[in-house]
């Protein structure tokens, strides 16, 4: 671990080594705070998770036990805590049993539900989707799409106009989906693919979870059906074609060792990577829209570099130009963690931060909160993209100091394709249009499900060219 002026690490790490096991304390002596009887602190939680983690690391220190719901669950705090968990060096923390309650009947299957070897077999033939070559595919075959609809967003009729901006953002990154992921353009189909993801990706936020028609979860798990029989469907003839999207690839994908992917694990792979992939980004971009809408300086100045490549898409050539747009990237993240918490359940009884901890029991990390931390961040609260110069790299206090997308082997595989799809969409919009959010405007999220604006972000867009 190494210091940054201005920031005071606390070092956790002797609290988190793998082989201490003296002075371990029984999980009865645990600190936390159980809350109500029944629903524990799943208010707190739903409220605002990184207050509620605040105030417990405050009073508790880097591990300590909360109920969520009727569930009795251990929490970590902090980068030595979540490396402890994240890289799993003892092998107890499973990512099935762990994300079976939030996740498990919509998304069974997919690869973040996977442990040990069969994890690790699956994830080396998907990551051939991810490879440099596929990369460069989608950026290319999502440039257009993204000029056609940003010109949707402002109409020349109403130039000037406040449109909500998280729902535009999210139907415009579905819209971008369709084509990139599965290969399917405008149409029936693509329209009713669209219905089926979104179905899908709502009813993960669902409070209830019975399969009733009508309902949040009853509409995803038919979204989930339909998605199943189209991918299904369409294996055979995509194992022999040469289409560039993301589920021709996973079909024709082969390990070193020649292994592929059974249809079954396709359609798995394929449903959880639209849901992945989907309101993550869409939050990311919502809190960089924002915070540019907010700074105009900062706003003109990336516009600057856009206009110095003198292109209106980006090529693969120019990815590694827009710094001030990865700068952006990479403190909204940090400011907003897309995916707040990650669940782990243990397989074994163990020990967490000199504590016994019983077999199945619920582990949650907390990015959002480790990404606030004064000790590790100066001023975490200021959105400061500066912190992530070349000079300052405040992210190297630690190495999971910032952990938007995890670490360890369940890292996230699309962090490249979600940076690079980013890039290419601020581009095209700072050339195209300037926005504006008032000083005093603030982002207040709702924590129900994944984060999003309270109110839906309203942002006023003024066309830049006639
Ligand atoms: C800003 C956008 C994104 C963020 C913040 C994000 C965050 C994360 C995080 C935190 C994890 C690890 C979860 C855990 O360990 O419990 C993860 C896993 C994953 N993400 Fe992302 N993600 C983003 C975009 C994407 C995109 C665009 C894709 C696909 C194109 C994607 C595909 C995946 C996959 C497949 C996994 C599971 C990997 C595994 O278990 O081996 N993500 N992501």
């Amino acid at each position: 671990m190494t210091a940054t002026a201005g920031v005071c690490p606390v070092d956790h790490r002797a609290l988190f080594q793998t082989d201490n096991q003296t002075e371990v304390k029984p999980f009865s002596a645990m600190p936390g705070s159980p809350g109500l009887p029944f629903f524990g602190r799943t208010l707190d939680y739903y409220r605002d998770p990184n207050r509620l983690f605040d105030e417990l690391y405050r009073r508790f220190g880097p591990v300590w036990r909360t109920r969520l719901l009727w569930v009795d669950i251990v929490c970590v705090c902090g980068p030595d805590a979540d490396e402890y968990v994240l890289m799993n060096r003892n092998k107890v923390f499973s990512n099935e049993k762990g994300y079976e309650f939030p996740i498990g009947k919509l998304f069974r299957g997919g690869i973040m539900l996977k442990d040990g070897e069969t994890h690790r077999r699956e994830r080396l033939i998907m990551q051939q989707a991810f490879n440099k070559e596929p990369l460069q595919q989608y950026l290319n075959q999502m440039n257009p799409d993204i000029s056609r609809y940003l010109d949707r967003w402002v109409p020349r009729y109403r130039n000037g106009a406040r449109i909500h901006f998280y729902p535009t953002i999210k139907e415009t990154l579905l819209k971008l989906a369709v084509p990139v992921f599965v290969g399917e353009r405008a149409g029936r189909t693509a329209r009713q693919l669209n219905r089926a993801i979104t179905d899908v990706v709502n009813a993960s936020g669902a409070f209830l979870r019975f399969d009733v028609p009508g309902t949040k979860f009853g509409r995803g798990l038919a979204g989930r059906r339909y998605l199943e029989h189209y991918f299904g469907s369409r294996i055979a003839e995509r194992r022999n074609s040469d289409m560039q999207d993301m589920f021709s690839q996973m079909c024709r994908a082969e390990s070193e060792e020649g292994h592929r992917l059974t249809d079954q694990q396709i359609i798995d792979h394929m449903i959880f990577l639209l849901f992945a992939a989907h309101d993550t980004n869409t939050i990311a971009m919502t809190t960089m829209f924002y915070q540019l809408g907010r700074n105009r300086d900062l706003q003109q100045q990336l516009r600057e570099e856009s206009l110095a490549l003198g292109v209106d898409q980006i090529g693969w050539e120019h990815l590694n130009q827009l710094e001030g747009i990865s700068k952006v990237f990479k403190e909204s993240l940090r400011w907003i963690a897309p995916v707040p918490s990650l669940f782990r359940a243990t397989t074994e009884d163990t020990v967490i931060g000199g504590y016994e901890v019983p077999k199945n029991t619920i582990v949650i990390v907390q990015p959002s909160h480790t990404h606030r931390m004064e000790e590790y961040w100066r001023c975490p609260m200021e959105f400061d993209p500066e912190r992530f110069s070349p000079e300052r790299r405040e992210d190297k206090v630690h190495r999971f100091a910032w952990v938007p997308f995890g670490g360890g082997v369940h890292k996230c595989l699309g962090r490249h394709f979600a940076e690079n799809q980013a890039k290419a969409l601020v581009h095209q919009a700072l050339l195209k249009y300037e926005w504006h959010v008032p000083e005093n405007q603030l982002l207040e999220m709702d924590y129900s499900s994944m984060p999003k604006p309270k109110d839906r972000l309203p942002i006023k867009f003024r066309r830049r060219r006639s």
